[in-house]
C-alpha cells in the first residue's frame, strides 16, 4: 500500500457555504438549499456539455443549432436551450425562487404560488456557446438577489444594482467543472469530483493580483473603438522604453476570459464602440456577477460612467460596456477615460 495520505475530510461546497455563513451570520438553510439547486444545474449541464462532445450534438452546425433564435437575436444552440431548461427546472423545484431572469427567455419567469420562495436568480445558462463547436470552455453565470421584503416576486426584484446581490458565481465547463462563488465575503473556487458528484474546495480565498501582464479584448473591433480604448490598449502594446508590452489573450467566452483574469490578473474588456453603443455583454447575468466576483477578489469593474455594480438596469436584457480586472490596470484605463471626458 503506497504511503500516499488518503483524504478523509473533504470540504464540499455545501459544507463550506454553511461554515462561511455560520462565521458571518445565522446560517440560513434557505440559501444553502438554493445553492444546492444551482449545483445540480451545473452538474447536469456539465454532463450534457461533455456528452454533446461525444454525441456530436453540436459539432455539425445542422445538429448543433436549435433552429431558433433568442431575444438577443442570436442563433440558439441546442445546448443553450437544454441548459436553460435544466436551470429553470432545478431552480423552480427548489421552492426557494420567486423570479428568474435568463438570457434565453424574453420575459422574467415568475414561479407559481406553491413553489415560490424568497430569491430572484438571474443567469446565463450557457456562456460562450458560439465557441462550443470548437471545444472551447463554456460556462454558466449566475447572480442571486433576495426579493424585496414587501414583494411576492416581480420583475422589479431583478431591476436592481448588482451590489444588492447576495451571491454571484459561475461554473466553467472545461477539462473539469470549476465553480467560482462569492457570498459577499471573498471568493472561493471549487472543482467537481465526478467520482462523488460533489464540488470540492480547491481554490480558497481567490485574490486577483493588483496588476497583471495580460489584456483581453476583441481587437477585431478596434476600428470601431473610441479614442480612450485606442490610447489605452496602445499603451499596453507600445509601452514607454524600459517597459515590456502586455500579452494579448482573448478566448471569446466571458467565463474563460474572466476566470483567467481572476487567477492571473490583467484586464478583460468589452467596450462600447461605434458598432455596439452599449457594448455586447448583458448587465444582469454577465456583467453584474463577474463584477461582483472581481471586486470581492480585490479587483475593479467599471464602465464609462463608474462602478458596474452601482448601475440600475432599465431592462432585464440591458447591455453595458465593461472593463474589469486588476485594480491598477483598471485604474490606468480610468485615468485615460478621465482625460477625454
Ligand atoms: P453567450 O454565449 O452567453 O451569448 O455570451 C457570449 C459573449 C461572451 O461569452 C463573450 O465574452 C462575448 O460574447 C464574445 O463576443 P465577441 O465574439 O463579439 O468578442
Ligand atoms: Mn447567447
Ligand atoms: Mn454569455
Ligand atoms: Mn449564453
Amino acid at each position: 500500500m503506497s504511503d500516499e495520505k488518503v483524504t478523509t475530510d473533504i470540504i464540499t461546497l455545501t459544507r463550506h457555504v454553511l461554515d462561511e455563513q455560520r462565521k458571518h451570520k445565522e446560517a440560513s438553510g434557505e440559501l444553502t438549499l438554493l445553492l444546492n439547486a444551482v449545483q445540480l444545474g451545473c452538474k447536469f449541464v456539465a454532463t450534457n456539455v461533455r456528452k454533446a462532445r461525444l454525441l456530436n450534438l453540436q459539432v455539425s452546425f445542422k445538429i448543433g443549432l436549435a433552429g431558433a433564435s433568442n431575444v438577443q437575436g442570436e442563433e440558439q444552440k441546442k445546448l443553450d436551450v437544454i441548459s436553460n431548461e435544466i436551470f429553470i427546472n432545478a431552480l423552480r423545484s427548489s421552492g426557494r425562487v420567486a423570479v428568474m431572469v435568463s438570457e434565453e427567455d424574453e420575459q422574467a419567469i415568475i414561479v407559481e404560488e406553491g413553489l415560490r420562495g424568497r430569491y430572484c436568480v438571474v443567469f446565463d445558462p450557457l456562456d460562450g456557446s458560439s465557441n462550443i463547436d470548437a471545444g472551447v470552455n463554456v460556462g454558466t453565470i449566475f447572480g442571486i438577489y433576495r426579493i424585496r421584503p414587501d414583494s411576492t416576486g416581480s420583475i422589479e426584484d431583478a431591476l436592481r444594482p448588482g451590489k444588492e446581490m447576495v451571491v454571484a458565481g459561475y461554473c466553467m465547463y472545461g477539462s473539469s467543472a470549476n465553480m467560482v462563488l462569492s457570498l459577499g465575503n471573498g471568493v472561493n473556487g471549487y472543482t467537481l469530483d465526478n467520482a462523488i458528484g460533489e464540488f470540492i474546495l480547491t481554490h480558497p480565498n481567490i485574490k486577483i493580483p493588483s496588476r497583471g501582464k495580460i489584456y483581453s479584448v476583441n481587437e477585431g473591433n478596434s476600428m470601431y473603438w473610441d479614442e480612450v480604448c485606442t490610447e489605452y490598449f496602445n499603451s499596453m502594446k507600445f509601452p514607454p522604453p524600459g517597459k515590456s508590452p502586455y500579452s494579448a489573450r482573448y478566448i471569446g467566452s466571458m467565463v474563460a476570459d474572466v476566470h483567467r483574469t481572476l487567477l492571473y490578473g490583467g484586464i478583460f474588456a468589452y467596450p462600447a464602440d461605434k458598432k455596439s453603443k452599449n457594448g455586447k455583454l448583458r448587465l444582469l447575468y454577465e456583467c453584474f456577477p463577474m463584477a461582483y466576483l472581481v471586486e470581492q477578489a480585490g479587483g475593479k469593474a467599471v464602465n464609462g460612467t463608474g462602478r458596474i455594480l452601482d448601475i440600475v438596469p432599465d431592462n432585464i436584457h440591458a447591455r453595458a460596456p465593461i472593463f474589469l480586472g486588476s485594480k491598477d490596470d483598471v485604474e490606468d484605463w480610468e485615468k485615460i477615460n478621465k482625460k477625454y471626458s
